[in-house]
């Protein structure tokens, strides 16, 4: 007798695994939600993994908890809570045999690693171990390592088990504005026949955050802002910024690197960090970590010689954003002219800004305008997010907005200079919703 054909169709899988944290929780599963809702995760099976003895009913809960649908009760949520599974396992200590049965009907599976980064490695050679019938592909969050040395390490140890499918995620390279700039330098004559060191005075490239340390006292407190946020992050930016066109993946990994092996070596002049007034009684013991830094580079580019680009990131500041400034020079024709420039914001909103001069309505007042052009006012529902586009990326296959290793071994010979010439500077204190150091920000912006 002939077996009856098995009709239940094979679904990709994507496994969380430290599902119960502060990342799947904030990032991942309002990303997943979106791509439920327009059809995009239909396919995909989701299992989340984690030590927590929770039940069904739990996973379900910490998914609403997350997501906030606007209606609970609506048949896509309960279609969306039908397709979790959550496999309860100290993944650490134990062996992977419940998470592998739960995969055994999968074809290929992303691992989405959201835990600890020592995490990382023993998690990798057992993962590899899980016998799946289709592709499996490993995403590793930033940072990646501690410093050159521990992300060099990193690399062979996650190589090792899983070959050229590691997908070392930033997700800043998936936000719309960051995936614009090429086309906004080099599809617009306007901008493209000016971006250099003869127009540009300085590119500014600073993010800043209400919120503290929070939940993340433990992580945060052996990292710091550098190694948090400009290692990955605003150097990506940087080097997005500064190399030169293409229209080739890989040749982009390539430029991208290039421009970043080009960072001259930062001294301590070129480097303020701080830390928020409160930030000892969050962590709960004396420290000296930085929540709080700027820093002045140049290119040994003959196109970017002398222009400073300055980065900056903080904790507990005055407001929430993430944006792009190029400031160009000063026309020589009207010295009461004040210099044109472009923001490019990247949150809250994605927007980009000229600001050019005209003279007001009376045409006696010479006076800044702008244009501008709102990208997330364009945002349809099903535009997805930066996370949602990176994880359906990673289930394609797509690497071309993740870093490549290059790129991550470049930006931590760098941060690996920046951490030594901020060594014996001053830890200036700040105030819980300032605007951080501010004074020392100024100095290092009017001596380059
Ligand atoms: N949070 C963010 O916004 C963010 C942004 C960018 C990158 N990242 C990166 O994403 C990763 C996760 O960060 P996170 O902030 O989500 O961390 P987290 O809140 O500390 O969560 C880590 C997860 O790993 C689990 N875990 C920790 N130690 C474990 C152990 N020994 N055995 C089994 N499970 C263990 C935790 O379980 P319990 O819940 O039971 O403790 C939790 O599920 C890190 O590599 C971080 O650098 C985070």
């Amino acid at each position: 007798m002939k077996e009856a054909p098995n009709n239940s169709i094979q679904k990709n899988a994507l496994v969380i695994i430290g599902v119960t944290g502060d990342l799947s929780t904030k990032k991942l599963f309002p990303a997943i939600w979106h791509g439920h809702q327009t059809g995009r995760f239909e396919k995909v099976k989701v299992v989340g993994v984690g030590r927590r003895d929770w039940s069904p009913e739990d996973f379900n809960k910490f998914a609403e908890n997350s997501c906030q649908p606007q209606d609970p009760t609506s048949s896509t949520w309960k279609k969306f809570c039908s397709g979790l599974t959550y496999v309860k396992s100290d993944f650490i200590n134990e062996d992977l045999s419940p998470l592998s049965k739960v995969l055994q009907d999968c074809k290929g599976i992303i691992y989405f690693l959201a835990t600890p980064p020592e995490a990382f490695p023993i998690l990798a050679e057992k993962l590899s171990k899980i016998k799946v019938k289709g592709f499996k592909r490993l995403v590793v969050e930033k940072p990646f390592g501690k410093d050159l040395h521990t992300a060099e390490k990193l690399n062979t140890q996650t190589k090792i088990y899983f070959k050229d499918q590691v997908y070392r995620i930033d997700h800043y390279l998936g936000k719309g504005m960051v995936r614009n700039l090429q086309t906004l330098r080099y599809s617009n004559e306007v901008f493209r026949n000016i971006w250099n060191k003869d127009n540009i005075e300085s590119v500014n490239i600073i993010q800043s955050e209400k919120t503290g340390v929070e939940t993340r006292t433990e992580y945060y407190d052996q990292t710091g802002a550098i190694r948090d946020m400009i290692q990955s992050h605003l150097l990506q930016l940087l080097a997005l910024v500064a190399m030169n066109e293409t229209s080739n993946t890989k040749n982009s990994f390539l430029l991208k690197s290039q421009t970043l092996l080009k960072l001259k070596k930062p001294d301590s002049s070129d480097v303020v960090i701080g830390q928020y007034a409160s930030y000892e009684k969050d962590v709960g013991h004396s420290s000296t970590t930085e929540s709080f830094a700027s820093i002045r580079a140049f290119l040994n580019i003959p196109e970017w010689k002398d222009v400073p680009f300055y980065l900056q990131t903080g904790k507990k500041l005055d407001e929430n954003f993430a944006k792009i400034v190029i400031k160009f020079k000063k026309t020589k024709f009207n010295p009461l002219a004040p210099a044109n420039s472009l923001e490019i914001m990247l949150s809250p909103e994605e927007r980009v800004k000229f600001t050019f001069n005209l003279h007001d309505h009376d045409l006696n007042t010479l006076k800044p305008f702008s244009m501008e052009y709102c990208m997330s006012c364009e945002f349809r529902p099903n535009t997805p997010t930066a996370y949602e586009k990176l994880i359906l990326d990673a289930l394609n296959g797509d690497k071309s907005l993740y870093a490549s290793w290059a790129e991550i071994r470049a930006s931590w010979k760098y941060a690996d200079k920046l951490l030594e010439a901020s060594k014996a500077n001053k830890l200036f204190i700040y105030q819980n919703g300032s605007k951080g150091p501010l004074e020392q920000v100024e100095k290092l912006h009017i001596e380059a």
